[in-house]
């Protein structure tokens, strides 16, 4: 058997905390996909949250193991690291919770074994992209658990796969969960600036390729799948191939972005403040990437595709029509009309 010069010849164990949220399901599956023991921590209280024990009920049916605890706790995380000889430590908390992660970052330092962190990132690279408030101010936390991961030597990566592939709505932070729109499109600006969109799939997939692959040890790690570089306009008219029909087009205009930015609601505030950042600043593309601390996916696995923004929409045109059936056959109502008033007022959650 030949091993890949790029990866450890023995599986390694992973811990991942954040499993039960939107990108961490992702990176848990995958993991488990890769063979891989895999670990997942969660905190206490979940029974009351129907759709997170679903996640996890599954997770474990496909072979993770439960842990339980927060990773705030120094002592615990330093237990749970040490008991369980984990190589590898995956942090896909939200937002919000970003700086529990020094706890975790303090236990990693204190048992001095793990061989790759991946802390919660999962957007755009939180030094060169400087949102409007109340966005940076996640940034400045990511920042924050940067700077002691280098400081303590912790080997690293940073995960920028920029957005996820669905509509960009401005005010849901998990806009995959979500239909792109039906009724008319929210244009930002001239809808002309570029964003790289990528399957949460593939945010999984790519993941846990790159945790242990020795080329990409302490580096930011950027997925830029040309195939999946679009705009607005761009991203309205595919939809509209997809449904079959045309749709009104409303600009939304830079100044109104920091407008809903600057009422400070959250989340639907911050995710305002990224949407500004990516369509009217260009964000995720406005900088190069030939830093020694950077490296693009693409390069380190030339021959493994990403799914296509194409087919995400085919993913979204299916659920439409399977939710259309569903409603017809079940209301005898007219569908369209139900299945887009569903669609649009299903609930706004985001974050980049
Ligand atoms: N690129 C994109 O388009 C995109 C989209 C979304 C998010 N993101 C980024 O991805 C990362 C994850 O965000 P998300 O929206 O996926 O998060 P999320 O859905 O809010 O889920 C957060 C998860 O973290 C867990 N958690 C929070 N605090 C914890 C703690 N102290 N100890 C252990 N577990 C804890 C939560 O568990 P509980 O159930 O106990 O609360 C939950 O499972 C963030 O960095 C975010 O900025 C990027």
């Amino acid at each position: 058997m030949t091993v890949s010069a790029s990866a450890p010849a023995t599986k390694s164990r992973v811990l991942i905390a954040g499993a039960t949220g939107f990108i961490g399901q992702f990176v848990a599956s995958a993991s488990l996909d890769s063979g891989r023991q895999t670990y997942v921590l969660v905190r206490p209280g979940l029974a009351g949250c129907l759709s997170k024990s679903k996640v996890l009920k599954s997770l474990h049916d496909k072979g993770a193991i439960i842990l339980h605890g927060s990773i705030s706790d120094r002592e615990n995380m330093a237990k749970i690291l040490k008991d369980h000889e984990i190589d590898i430590v995956i942090s896909a908390v939200g937002g919000a919770n970003v700086l529990d992660q020094i706890g975790l970052v303090e236990a990693i330092k204190a048992v001095g074994t793990i061989k790759r962190f991946l802390p919660s990132e999962f957007g755009h690279d939180v030094v060169r992209a400087v949102p409007v408030e109340p966005g940076e101010q996640m940034y400045k936390d990511k920042r924050v658990i940067r700077q002691l991961i280098e400081e303590y030597n912790i080997p690293y990566n940073y995960i920028c796969c920029n957005s996820i592939a669905s509509w960009p709505y401005y005010d849901n932070k998990h806009p995959a969960n979500v239909l792109p729109p039906l009724d008319h499109f929210k244009i930002y600006g001239d809808g002309t600036v570029k964003a790289y969109f990528v399957a949460g799939t593939d945010i999984g997939k790519f993941t846990m390729k790159i945790v242990d692959d020795v080329r990409a040890i302490n580096k930011s790690v950027h997925f830029r799948p040309s195939s999946n570089f679009y705009n607005m306009n761009e991203l309205a008219s595919l939809w509209e191939k997809k449904i079959g029909r045309t749709l009104p087009r409303a600009t939304v205009t830079e100044q109104d972005l920091l407008d809903i930015a600057a009422e400070n609601i959250i989340p639907e505030s911050i995710v305002a403040s990224f949407t500004h950042d990516i369509f009217i600043k260009g964000c995720q593309s406005n900088f190069s990437i030939n830093g020694p601390d950077d490296i693009e996916v693409g390069t380190l696995y030339p021959d493994e595709a990403f799914r296509t923004v194409d087919e995400c929409f085919n993913d979204f045109a299916l659920e439409l029509k399977d939710t259309a059936m569903d409603l017809g056959s079940k209301a005898n109502a007219a569908p369209n009309h139900a299945v887009e008033s569903m669609a649009l007022s299903a609930p706004c959650a985001l974050s980049v």
